[in-house]
């Protein structure tokens, strides 16, 4: 297995074995559909000593439609997925003790969904600010501060920005959150014309009626120095633990909200001012009133 690992490496293949077995397998599975291997392999920036480093400057850049058609997924290869339908899975184990179904956070994480439809009214500043301070507050208590958030070895490297569309007495501008001084300040002041054409490839979604667009940037260089390459994970995993606050929140204060994983990331990250090297833009919110 590691020869195996070790020989890939030489040869430069940057793809897993096993990954590169199961992109083939689709082809297998239906001819149609064309591997998109070599597509991966024409646009991939490669030998980037960093492993983590080389993911984000490759995130995003292979485009959703490049690889598979949209609709390959719910047509051909949806048997191919289902393999691993929940219904599938054994009935044999030992039943939980489920009986808080009635408390606030359980309704509210029952009555959580991603909302793509947006009434078009604006949110009030107040919702924009108790969302974003609930998912991502500071505070002090005696000489110390602590956070809303949990954050590996403490170095909270995701920052909060925010594209406000439609939000009480906000000008459409790019902010960045700061969760020490509780306030919102100006990035970038002409942005209202580009966001449209980072979202493209997100035809389901009301763009021009949400409220605004939440972005998380992911400070790379913070925990890689203690991290190295496995920093990378932590900087997905605190963005999911932010969005599934966010998302608790806005249905809390009865606002729509859905994540959106596909976007045009450099295009995004001139936008929000940052470099694309040490700081990158990994994930974005949309919310809006329902
Ligand atoms: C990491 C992540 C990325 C997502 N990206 C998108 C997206 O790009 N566009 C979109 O319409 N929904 C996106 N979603 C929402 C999912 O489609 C949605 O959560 C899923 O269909 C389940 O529906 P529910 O959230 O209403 O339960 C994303 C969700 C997650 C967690």
């Amino acid at each position: 297995m590691k020869d195996d690992h070790t020989a890939e490496k030489g040869k430069n293949i940057f793809l897993s074995k096993a990954l590169e077995d199961r992109l083939n397998d689709v082809l297998v599975y239906n001819s149609i559909i064309e591997t998109p291997l070599s597509k991966i392999n024409s646009i991939m920036i490669k030998d980037i000593d960093d492993i983590g480093l080389q993911y984000l400057l490759n995130y995003q850049t292979q485009r959703e439609g490049d690889l598979l058609n949209a609709l390959s997924y719910s047509t051909t290869l949806f048997p191919y997925i289902n393999e691993m339908e929940p219904y599938r899975e054994s009935k044999n184990g030992i039943s939980l003790e489920y009986d808080d179904y009635k408390s606030e956070l359980s309704e509210l994480l029952n009555k959580r969904r991603s909302i793509r439809d947006f009434s078009g009214d604006e949110v009030s500043f107040k919702v924009i600010s108790n969302i974003l301070l609930n998912a991502g507050n500071i505070h002090k208590i005696g000489d110390f501060f602590f956070r809303n958030i949990a954050s590996g070895g403490g170095f909270y490297p995701i920052d909060i920005y925010f594209y406000a569309n439609n939000v009480e007495n906000l000008e459409q501008n790019i902010y960045k959150f700061n969760p020490m001084n509780k306030n919102l300040e100006i990035i970038n002041s002409d942005s209202a014309k580009s966001i449209n054409s980072i979202f493209s490839s997100q035809s389901s979604i009301q763009f021009e009626k949400a409220a605004g667009i939440i972005f998380f940037v992911f400070d790379y260089i913070k925990p890689f120095q203690k991290y190295g390459d496995f920093s990378l994970s932590f900087g997905f995993i605190e963005v999911g633990m932010i969005s599934q606050t966010i998302h608790l929140l806005s249905t809390l204060y009865g606002v729509g909200v859905c994540d959106i994983g596909g976007f045009d990331k450099p295009s995004c990250e001139s936008l929000l001012k940052v470099d694309g090297l040490n700081k990158h833009v990994i994930h974005a919110m949309v919310l809006g009133s329902i």
